[in-house]
């Protein structure tokens, strides 16, 4: 039996491929969700699939306490697409890739002299019990969790950051493009003055691209469209196009030996498919292709934006990570229904976003026929 901690849609897939699924009774789905944001290149990708299956046939694991090769060369490829200063911690999930972040954040800021952590209204970090004290919204933070980390705080906007910020502040962390909590995409001059302001007062600077990372926003990273260096980096979700994986980049050199470690973190598997996904998306953004997509993509939920003007308010997001906000919020549930039962998969942010983070391979066809039946859809309600 498993524990009740999902509410859980009664439905389960057996067999994907590209942007589609195929449920247990044998219905397609066409997937704009990709699990969430995960499945960057899709379901079942030959190229991928070989070099899992290869891997899986040469070595799987080995303990950290070794080298682990295609985990050193990973970690060089990440450092070159960040710009070359970066080292690399790998974990198994984007908790895990924050809760170094913050041990990071906490031992920089213990040389320091300080230990305060502030993070944004609406953010989410992740379920551990110091990410969800991170994340910014009071329904994580449920008496019967407590107690939680001290020194966290939040702020309701970027300005506030910089005036609440203290002598006692270590780092401030943000989401780009807030996913969980709406998609909401911060505003590029506020979040470069909060770079700017940060190296002036020696606070960390720490951007959470664990959904919006490795290219779901059309660049490497969000903070490239940003135009910010931030100090920590942390990704997981789309990494691996589906193998557990998390990641920690920061520009300084913090750790020594034994101050951070995972079992599972980095290991041959995991390293091996991101090392492909990167390749895959790399050369996706450098033909256009990835561009191409994401303006075909965007279009298409702007005509379905002015064809429903009475349900839609405003198409939101940034490259594959996009939204459409509802005027009326109790239609956000109905509409995702209505989009399972047309076979097409869409995920809700915050209380009135439907949320789209589809395959970034997605063809052209897969999208025309999502668009087809959103539009069913959002029609029936
Ligand atoms: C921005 C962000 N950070 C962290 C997490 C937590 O990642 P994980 O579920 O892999 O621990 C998520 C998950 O949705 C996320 O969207």
């Amino acid at each position: 039996m498993l524990m009740k901690n999902y509410a859980r849609v009664d439905l389960s897939f057996v067999k994907g491929k590209g942007s589609w699924l195929k449920d247990s009774c044998g219905k397609k789905y066409i997937d704009f969700a990709s699990g969430i944001g995960v499945c960057s290149l899709g379901h079942a990708h030959k190229g991928l699939a070989k070099v899992i299956s290869k891997q899986a046939k040469t070595l799987i694991h080995t303990s950290n306490i070794y080298r682990i090769e295609p985990q050193e060369r990973l970690a060089h490829k990440m450092s070159r697409l960040l710009g070359g200063d970066y080292s690399l911690f790998f974990g198994n999930s984007g908790a895990e890739a924050n809760e170094c972040a913050i041990k990071l954040a906490r031992k920089w800021g213990y040389k320091h002299g300080k230990s305060g952590i502030i993070s944004l209204a609406n953010s989410f970090h992740g379920r551990t019990i110091s990410t969800l004290k991170l994340t910014g919204q009071d329904k994580f933070h449920p008496e019967h969790f407590a107690p939680y980390p001290e020194d966290i705080s939040f702020c309701a906007s970027i300005d506030e950051m910089m005036t609440k910020a203290t002598a006692n502040t270590a780092a401030i962390i943000i989401e780009l493009v807030q996913g969980e909590g709406g998609i909401n995409p911060l505003d590029k001059t506020a979040v470069k003055n909060l770079a700017r302001f940060c190296q002036q007062n020696k606070i960390l600077l720490i951007t959470d691209e664990v959904q919006c990372g490795c290219y779901r926003t059309g660049e490497f990273v969000t903070s490239k469209l940003y135009d910010i260096h931030p100090d920590i980096i942390t990704f997981a979700k789309g990494l691996a196009g589906g193998v557990p994986i998390g990641a920690c980049a920061c520009r300084h050199d913090i750790f020594e030996a034994g101050d951070h470690g995972s079992t599972f973190g980095g290991n041959f598997l995991s390293t091996a498919a991101a090392l492909f996904v990167l390749d895959e998306l790399e050369s996706m953004r450098e033909s256009g292709e990835l561009e191409q997509n994401i303006r075909a993509f965007e279009s298409g939920l702007e005509s379905i934006a002015s064809e429903f003007k009475d349900i839609i308010k405003r198409r939101v997001g940034l490259g594959l990570m996009q939204g459409l906000e509802l005027k009326d919020e109790s239609k956000l549930g109905e509409i995702f229904n209505a989009a399972l039962a047309n076979g097409l998969l869409i995920l809700k942010s915050g209380k009135a976003t439907l949320r789209f983070l589809p395959p970034l391979n997605i063809s052209a066809k897969e999208m025309k026929k999502g668009f087809k039946r959103l539009k069913k859809a959002i029609a029936s309600v």
